[in-house]
């Protein structure tokens, strides 16, 4: 059945056996005290609603979980009700994960951000903008007076792993969302998730003035349209009183925006602050611009964003995607980061792999969001946003291992010091190591006994497997892009899909930034993009240390090489390798990686339900024939410039 898929991370068993209690009644304390019914297995839980010294400290989303001292008893304190929500989440993942002396608990936690929020590029229609998880969850026909069981299954999952924001739908937003008949369905919609801690937030077309209100303009310091929107504000509070605010992608991509009224994004940005401030809202604003030019795409959003700092209002944060270009599988980080220090600022991961294999390669993002941490300070960003691959799949997110995206992006957003290899760790033990599939295991011993004997025990194989599983997860990052872009390489994909190569493509008339060969640049003098001093320059928008040793094409680090440099194919890698020789042993290795994944996976059959090793067995044989195609297309493209040989160890293009 599809319930293995369907069940996400919250795979518990039912027959939990404890005695709850709650020195309150809620809604939300009925959701929390209903999950530890369900499924805890120990001594009684207490979830205490207090407001103390201590619990005041941690925050309304922050909370204690402790053991009594004759250990009978477990007690979960806060000061908010998600505080406990969050607590008994927590000790059931203790519980699923094994990892902890239940006897002896004594937790503080509170949340790194106070937004932790997913973004849904979804379009009214239920299409999904890079969407490779079936169709938008949200049945707008059907809404307001219909509910899909799977809105508040929705929210669970996010509660299970602090996720308290939704923006639902697209950045490149219809204004019809605003309409009196949308808002309706989407408080339907915001009033399931709020028992679960979810707020709900909407991203906006900057024309809505003119599109739903018939007004002559969208200019943000037009009385008329300044008045639509503070209408239009009050109407959503009035509809959803805990609504968040909204999201607004202006003057990129063609979308409409300030400037087309020669306003900055600061006026416009403030605008909608002050509409929304009187009900605590709040505005992210995007910072993904760039426009179709010859000047340096990755260069744009810090010339027009750092400007503007210290002129946004206090409830404006500018949303910047974690790369300076987009969502590609290594970028450097955007040194817009940290180059606003009046400004409130967070990140936008993109959770849905639309440049990484879409929903058929195994790729683990959680060593790619780290990788920004080590340049960018956790407590430099006021929130974390993530773009949600999750749909109407009956396993939401189509490739089973998609999953730990979601799941990972979550426990970041609670706490970014978390390693992406314990965040690995507790997303197998709970999705694919528990009761079930221990019994499992058990079953396929029975006609194995001698199998049993002379090997070591199933469950301990089973252990050393799902170290196995940990590894190849924290592989997969490296070897996207080992096989799609090594080196720096970017932006090698095909015109019209952000799936396949196609560094060749040259369409008269089309936009340049667009072309793969505005990107990699190769000619027989070499490949990369020059953004040293003697290039576009980029270099200088970093910090001075980062700058130089970016800058330096000796100094600059392999990863980014070609992302800095237009480097000669005989240059010396640090392997010691020439540049063309180097980029044919990252192709092959990204291919060999696959391979090895095939071979774990493969070994996963006897402890695995049938359904979901099939799907990942074949998802992977996907991703394997992707990688050669990669390999393949882009060193049989890039020799013809290199004039140089493919290396004979290494595996022959087909
Ligand atoms: C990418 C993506 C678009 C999306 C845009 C954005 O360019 O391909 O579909 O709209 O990012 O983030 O706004």
């Amino acid at each position: 059945s599809a319930e293995n898929g369907s069940r996400l991370w919250l795979r518990y068993s039912t027959d939990g056996n404890a005695t709850i209690s709650c020195n309150k009644q809620s809604p939300m304390l009925g959701i929390a005290a209903t999950e530890l019914r369900r499924a805890w297995k120990g001594v009684p839980v207490t979830l205490s609603l207090q407001r103390n010294k201590e619990t005041r400290a941690l925050g309304e989303e922050g909370y204690r979980l402790f053991t009594s001292d004759d250990g009978r008893k477990i007690t979960i304190t806060s000061a908010g009700e998600r505080g406990l929500l969050y607590g008994a989440f927590h000790l059931l993942r203790l519980q699923d994960t094994g990892t902890e002396n239940l006897s002896k608990l004594n937790i503080k936690e509170s949340p790194a951000y106070n937004l932790r929020i997913l973004n849904h590029w979804d379009n009214l229609d239920r299409s999904i903008e890079r969407g490779y998880a079936g169709r938008s969850l949200w049945d707008w026909e059907a809404l307001p007076s219909t509910l899909s069981d799977r809105y508040a299954d929705y929210a669970r999952a996010n509660a299970s792993i602090g996720i308290n924001g939704t923006v639902i739908n697209n950045v490149n937003a219809s204004s019809q969302i605003l309409s009196t008949e949308y808002l309706e369905k989407v408080k339907a919609l915001a009033d399931v998730f709020r028992p679960y801690g979810i707020r709900v937030y909407l991203s906006i077309n900057f024309a809505s003035p003119m599109q739903l209100g018939g007004l002559a303009t969208a200019d943000p310091l037009d009385k008329e349209v300044i008045a639509w929107w503070k209408n239009k504000t009050k109407e959503i509070y009035h509809l959803i009183p805990d609504f968040g605010g909204f999201l607004v992608k202006a003057n990129s991509e063609g979308q409409p925006g300030p400037c087309d009224f020669n306003r900055t994004h600061a006026e416009g940005a403030n605008m909608l602050a002050d509409a929304v401030k009187p009900y605590k809202g709040i505005i992210m604003w995007r910072a993904f611009v760039y426009s179709p030019s010859d000047a340096d795409r990755a260069k744009q959003a810090y010339l027009e964003f750092q400007p503007l700092d210290g002129q946004f209002r206090d409830n404006v944060i500018v949303q910047i995607k974690n790369g300076p270009v987009d969502f590609q599988p290594r970028e450097p980080y955007s040194p817009l980061f940290g180059a606003m220090p009046k400004t409130a600022q967070m990140v936008e991961f993109q959770i849905t792999q639309e440049y990484l294999g879409f929903s058929n390669h195994l790729v683990y993002l959680a060593p790619m969001w780290k990788e920004f941490f080590d340049f960018v300070q956790p407590s430099s960003l006021k929130a974390m946003a993530g773009v949600a691959n999750i749909g109407t799949d009956a396993n939401w997110c189509g490739h089973p291992f998609a999953q730990s995206n979601w799941y990972a992006f979550g426990r970041l957003a609670w706490n970014p010091e978390l390693s992406a290899e314990a965040i690995a760790e507790e997303w197998l033990k709970q999705t694919f190591f528990n009761e079930e599939l221990r019994m499992k295991n058990e079953e396929f011993g029975k006609g194995n006994e001698e199998r049993l004997q002379s090997d070591i025990s199933i469950n301990s194989s089973f252990l050393i497997l799902h170290s196995s599983l940990k590894q190849l997860m924290m592989q997969s990052r490296e070897a996207v892009v080992d096989y799609m872009m090594p080196l720096g390489l970017h932006h090698l994909f095909a015109w019209g899909h952000h799936y396949g190569p196609e560094p060749w493509c040259d369409i008269p008339g089309a936009r340049p930034d667009w072309m793969p060969s505005y990107y990699h640049k190769a000619d027989k003098a070499g490949i990369g993009f020059d953004r040293s001093h003697t290039g576009s320059n980029a270099t200088a928008q970093y910090p001075d240390s980062l700058c130089h040793l970016y800058d330096d094409i000796s100094t600059c680090p392999d990863e980014y090489l070609l992302w800095f440099h237009h480097a000669p194919w005989n240059h010396t890698m640090q392997s010691g390798r020439t540049l063309w020789d180097e980029l044919c042993y990252r192709y092959d290795k990204g291919v060999q990686q696959v391979r090895s994944f095939q071979r774990i996976w493969d070994l996963t059959e006897n402890y695995i339900d049938t359904e979901r090793f099939k799907d990942v067995q074949s998802r992977l044989k996907i991703q394997a024939r992707d990688a050669v195609w990669w390999k393949d297309a882009c060193l049989l493209y890039f020799m013809e410039y290199s004039g140089m040989r493919i290396p004979y160890d290494i595996e022959r293009p087909i």
